[in-house]
């Protein structure tokens, strides 16, 4: 998947042009405070989000253009967007993050990638820190479309963060955008294993 072209394209038809509501009323309802990540930020919205609700939050994504494209439209929080791959994140945010907030990142992955997406995980959360995800929950994909996104199931969640990690809080959302209603999860996890 060459996410690079999809935003030169104009193609990035997962963006929404707004942070996730679920993602919102959780962040302000909850107090979280710290060094916030991101990864697969794209446009930014969540990292506004986060900035907004208190956190010192920064965005990474693999694809330059759509880093480009959260600068020039957050241009105050430029310097908080970063180009990089998750599976391999640069040395500063090793084990410097107290919360990583994931939307729509995981399922933008094929399955053979989650693996890659959990050790991005564990490279950069602390222990003790929280992974807050708005999660898409089994995406109907109209017939011949394999994805992005790739549906995975609660089960499938479950599996991937059974070691190292302990669920805080999980629902279905009262809140989400039009076509994701009652297809998103919010569960919170702890990281409880060291590095
Ligand atoms: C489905 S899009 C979601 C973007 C954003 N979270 C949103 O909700 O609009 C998935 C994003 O993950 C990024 N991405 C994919 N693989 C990545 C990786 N290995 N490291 C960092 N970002 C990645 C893509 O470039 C893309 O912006």
């Amino acid at each position: 998947m060459d996410w690079d072209e999809k935003y030169q394209k104009g193609e990035a038809v997962w963006d929404k042009g707004a942070p996730a509501p679920a993602m919102k009323q959780y962040l302000s309802r909850h107090t979280t405070r710290g060094r916030a990540l991101v990864p697969g930020c794209g446009r930014g919205h969540e990292v506004a989000l986060a900035v907004e609700q208190g956190l010192d939050a920064t965005g990474l994504d693999i694809a330059p253009t759509g880093v480009a494209e959260a600068r020039a439209k957050y241009p105050h929080l430029a310097e908080r967007f970063v180009t990089g791959d998750f599976f391999d994140p640069p040395e500063a945010m090793r084990d410097a993050y107290d919360v990583v907030l994931e939307h729509t990142c995981m399922s933008g992955l094929p399955p053979s990638l989650r693996a890659d997406y959990r050790r991005g995980i564990d490279l950069t959360l602390r222990r003790g820190g929280l992974l807050i995800g708005i999660w898409f929950i089994n995406p109907a994909l109209e017939p011949g479309n394999e994805g992005p996104p790739f549906p995975f199931s609660v089960a499938d969640l479950t599996a991937l963060f059974a070691e190292g990690y302990d669920i805080v809080e999980d629902y279905v959302p009262d809140v989400a955008f039009p076509v994701r209603e009652g297809r998103e999860r919010v569960r919170v996890l702890r990281r409880t294993m060291g590095s």
